[in-house]
């Protein structure tokens, strides 16, 4: 008897959680949720949508991009990237919305010549304003196996995660004057193709046809995200309530545990921060590199 009570608190206490995450998708799948916006025919779904492949070859790279517009949330995809010789290949992931004062958050993956390093590239675009580039060198060989590349973005901060660490943290600073990206829906989108002119090396390692195709896999395609249905969304994904778990305080700040995890990457394999290039803006620094970090 008590053990058929417990089930049937475990039942209803799942059917509440459903419940709470009314319209937010959670698990996504490749052939339901994306749509492929370019090189349809480079791209591969199996495992019943819950895998894919992008390639690039020399006819044509591939894109995707989710169905959906979201506006906070988390969006969270693993993924294994090209292995060998990916330099002059760029594998990006990344949040935007549209229109000439868009917002981006951005994961963009440049590739290197075999065993040398991929750099994690991260910018973000608020308002159509970037050059907030942040750079890392991964602490693993991210060709090798799938890892876990999930941005967090709600109304306190945008959180960058490479498997569970936080790497980077955008702040909103909108009280003091910097733009903040929190009026505008967002789709996720990925996609490979040649750089070549930048990504290696700032452009001196050249692609090497010869080591086509460049295959990037992608899996476990999470968008813990509030769905945007138009401007009366915004209202409904910005308001804090228990549905809209990303509202909730402990998702406003990096925990201690977290702080210690950033400092730990920021330290040991950050390899460019926009904020420290005084040269680049001629001693006018972005005001939210003054402000605190997190
Ligand atoms: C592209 O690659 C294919 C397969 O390796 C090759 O047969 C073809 O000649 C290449 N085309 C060009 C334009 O280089
Ligand atoms: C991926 O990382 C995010 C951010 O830390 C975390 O919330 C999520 O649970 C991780 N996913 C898996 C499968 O571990
Ligand atoms: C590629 O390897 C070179 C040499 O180790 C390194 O300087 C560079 O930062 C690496 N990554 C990219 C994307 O150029």
């Amino acid at each position: 008897m008590a053990s058929l009570h417990a089930v049937v608190v475990v039942v209803a206490a799942s059917l509440l959680l459903m419940a709470a995450f009314d319209g937010a998708l959670v698990h996504a799948d490749f052939y339901n949720d994306v749509d492929f916006v370019w090189g349809y025919q480079n791209a591969g779904i199996w495992n019943d949508g819950n895998s894919l492949s992008l390639m690039l070859d020399n006819v044509s790279g591939c894109g995707m991009v989710t169905k959906n517009q979201y506006l906070f949330g988390s969006i969270e995809v693993q993924i294994k990237l090209v292995k060998g010789n990916s330099a002059g290949t760029v594998t990006a992931y990344y949040l935007s919305s549209t229109g000439d004062k868009h917002d981006e958050i951005d994961f963009e993956f440049l590739g290197n010549e075999t065993g040398q390093p991929y750099i994690i590239h991260t910018n973000i675009f608020t308002q159509g304003v970037g050059n907030r580039e942040e750079q890392f060198y991964p602490w693993f060989d991210p060709s090798d196996d799938f890892h876990n590349y999930t941005i967090h973005w709600n109304p306190s901060q945008v959180v960058w995660f490479v498997d569970g660490i936080p790497i980077r943290v955008f702040r909103n600073y909108e009280s003091s004057g910097v733009p903040f990206p929190n009026r505008q829906a967002m789709r996720a989108y990925s996609s490979i193709w040649e750089a070549d002119e930048w990504a290696t090396r700032g452009g001196l390692v050249k692609i090497d046809w010869n080591s086509a195709p460049f295959v990037a896999y992608y899996q476990y395609l999470q968008l813990r995200a509030c769905p945007w249905y138009g401007p009366s969304s915004s209202g409904e994904c910005s308001a804090a309530s228990p549905a809209n778990w990303w509202t909730s305080p402990e998702y406003s700040t990096l925990t201690y545990q977290e702080q210690g995890q950033m400092k730990w990457a920021r330290d040991n394999f950050m390899i460019y921060d926009y904020c420290k290039d005084t040269e680049r803006f001629d001693g006018a620094m972005p005001p939210e590199c003054s402000l605190p970090k997190y």
